[in-house]
């Protein structure tokens, strides 16, 4: 079987048609939307009627997925995140809590686990209720950015190491290191991630940022953040990027290794659920 992909971006993402996931994929489907997901970077299966069963059964077929053990947003299941926008009475998170804090930083351009070693390879988000009127979720294609600029600046950034941590990230939504107890501090340690990155599948190189890319090793701190501003500027911009319109029972699935993504304000009281799952990558990048 192939999979049947018609391209809904500009320069990347589409459409997978003809597969109902809840009926189990085997490892050979898998191996085709690992595939899939190479070359196209973000895949959109509508009409999915998962529930948390098939949608662990489906990302499980990936590789191991991801223990979710952030208290605040996780589900009770130990590779789900609730990235949902209601508490369990339905009334929406306050922004200042610490849910609402990491519903914020979502807004900011990423890719899922940069701040962590190894960090995450693919994720697949399902839409289990949305308001009327959904707000969209922002995908960057880091491939075509990449393949756009000059050869010869192209030349001067592979090879760069960026440091990626999740104290950076919050710092852009005023959080401060106050607000991390020292357990969280002992355990969360800032990463070093190549700016570059060489696909496993295809060999295609292309950027690796995201909101927790502070700056570059080996260089003075202000050059290397604004290096990191410089090509997130570049990489996000409208023309390299597909916003999802989501449907009822839309599953996205991603591949964090060659784009970025962002949610989008979202501040009415119509719930918007989501269920986020992953799987690493195997050894640290
Ligand atoms: C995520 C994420 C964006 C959204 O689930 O990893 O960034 O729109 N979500 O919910
Ligand atoms: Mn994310």
């Amino acid at each position: 079987m192939t999979v049947n992909c018609k391209r809904i971006g500009n320069t990347f993402a589409a459409e997978v048609h003809g597969l109902d996931l809840a009926r189990g994929i085997d490892a050979g489907l898998a191996a085709e939307i690992d595939h899939a997901l190479a070359t196209h970077g973000v895949l959109v299966f509508r009409g999915q009627r998962l529930d948390d069963d098939s949608q662990q059964a489906f990302i499980q077929q990936f590789g191991p997925p991801v223990v979710t053990n952030f208290k605040e947003i996780a589900t009770g299941h130990p590779h789900f995140y609730d990235v949902g926008t209601v508490d369990n009475e339905g009334n929406p998170i306050p922004e200042d809590s610490v849910k609402g804090q990491y519903l914020l930083a979502n807004q900011l351009w990423h890719t899922d686990g940069s701040q962590n070693q190894p960090p995450i390879r693919l994720t697949a988000l399902h839409a289990r209720e949305l308001p009327p009127v959904p707000p969209p979720t922002e995908y960057a294609d880091m491939r075509a950015a990449w393949n756009d600029l000059p050869e010869s600046r192209r030349k001067e950034l592979d090879g760069l190491i960026i440091e990626h941590s999740i104290y950076w990230s919050r710092s852009k939504i005023g959080m401060t290191m106050d607000d991390f107890s020292e357990e969280t501090k002992a355990a969360r340690k800032p990463v070093q991630h190549p700016l570059v990155r060489t696909h496993a599948l295809n060999g295609l190189k292309a950027l690796y940022l995201a909101s927790h890319a502070s700056h570059v090793i080996g260089w003075p701190l202000e050059k290397g953040r604004a290096l990191v501003d410089e090509l997130t500027a570049h990489a996000t911009q409208r023309k390299y990027v597909y916003a999802h319109q989501w449907q009822p029972s839309d599953l996205v699935m991603w591949d964090d290794t060659w784009t970025m993504h962002r949610s989008t304000p979202y501040k009415e009281k119509h719930p918007r659920k989501m269920r986020w799952c992953g799987v690493r990558e195997l050894e640290a990048v």
